[in-house]
């Protein structure tokens, strides 16, 4: 069977790192909100305590602010040294909203209410954008109330002693938002749809085989076909080793990420 290549490596590699630092953040910063709750005692006693479990949280943000860091550098390097902003902002490759994509969700919803046919997507679906977009303006959010917290003597010297309180505030409720979608709505795609059930190592291997790319994002390959350019997204099959990281890292994220997701759930109805 035939491969082509989705991601490339600094994106599977930044993905990792993003995954990984999401999850210790979830898992350190709920404890600290749920703090009433006895669960929230026995998650931060594995950490050794509440106290060392805000030092871990604090670990776990300086590696994805350095991720987000990390990606927006590298927009930045393509957009003005590639030259490639035109890519960047709009067609097919592009992560930005275009038009397609509001035609693309119509059709998806038609389908869902059994009134017109399964569609297929480009390289990029509506909900992908989606899920981007949520993480990058989520950053600016989460990492600015964050940082609001770890640093409050630096930040007090120019900000009001309210702007602390809506920065507790507005971390813990932009925790619970991210966490809820990511550990349920973010899981479904990657994990439960049927056809991907019950993982799609995609995201860790950065090959699709050549059956899926024909047929879940048939306008990518027609337009890579007649354009001629199919062949130099032809990649080797994904390595065993690259399959069964994805399988323990994937599946690792999927069992801790829906433990805290049923936690919160738990506490919130309690
Ligand atoms: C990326 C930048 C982030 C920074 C700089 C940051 C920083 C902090 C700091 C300093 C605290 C206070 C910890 C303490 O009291 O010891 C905190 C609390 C917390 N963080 Fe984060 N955090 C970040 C991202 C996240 C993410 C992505 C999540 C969830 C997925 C999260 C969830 C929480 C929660 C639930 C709390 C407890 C809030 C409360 O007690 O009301 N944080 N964070």
């Amino acid at each position: 069977m035939r491969y082509y290549r989705r991601f490339t490596a600094l994106q599977r590699v930044l993905h990792v790192f993003m995954m990984l630092s999401f999850l210790g953040l979830a898992v350190s910063g709920m404890p600290l909100l749920f703090s009433e709750q006895p669960w929230a005692r026995v998650v931060a006693r594995l950490f050794g305590g509440f106290e060392a479990a805000g030092i871990f949280h604090r670990l776990c943000a300086v590696v994805m602010i350095a991720v987000f860091g990390g990606h927006v550098l590298h927009m930045g390097y393509r957009a003005v040294f590639r030259k490639d902003w035109k890519r960047l902002l709009w067609g097919p490759d592009s992560m930005v909203p275009q038009p397609q994509d509001a035609v693309d969700m119509w059709n998806h919803f038609r389908w869902f209410l059994g009134r017109g046919p399964r569609p297929t997507f480009d390289r990029w679906t509506y909900w992908e954008k989606f899920d981007y977009w949520a993480v990058f303006w989520g950053m600016f959010i989460i990492g600015g109330s964050g940082l609001l917290l770890w640093f409050p003597v630096f930040f007090a010297h120019f900000l009001p002693g309210w702007m602390f309180n809506v920065a507790t505030l507005v971390h813990g409720e932009e925790a619970l938002l991210a966490v809820g979608f990511i550990f349920t709505i973010h899981f479904f795609n990657g994990h439960f749809r049927p056809e991907k059930f019950p993982m799609d190592t995609v995201i860790f291997t950065g090959r699709i085989s050549e059956e899926e790319l024909r047929h879940e994002r048939a306008p990518q390959y027609q337009r890579l076909e007649q354009e001629g350019r199919l062949a130099a997204y032809e990649a080797p099959p994904p390595t065993l080793e690259a399959k069964a990281f994805g399988w323990v890292v994937g599946g690792g994220t999927l069992v801790l990420g829906l433990v805290t997701a049923i936690l919160i759930v738990y506490s919130v109805i309690r």
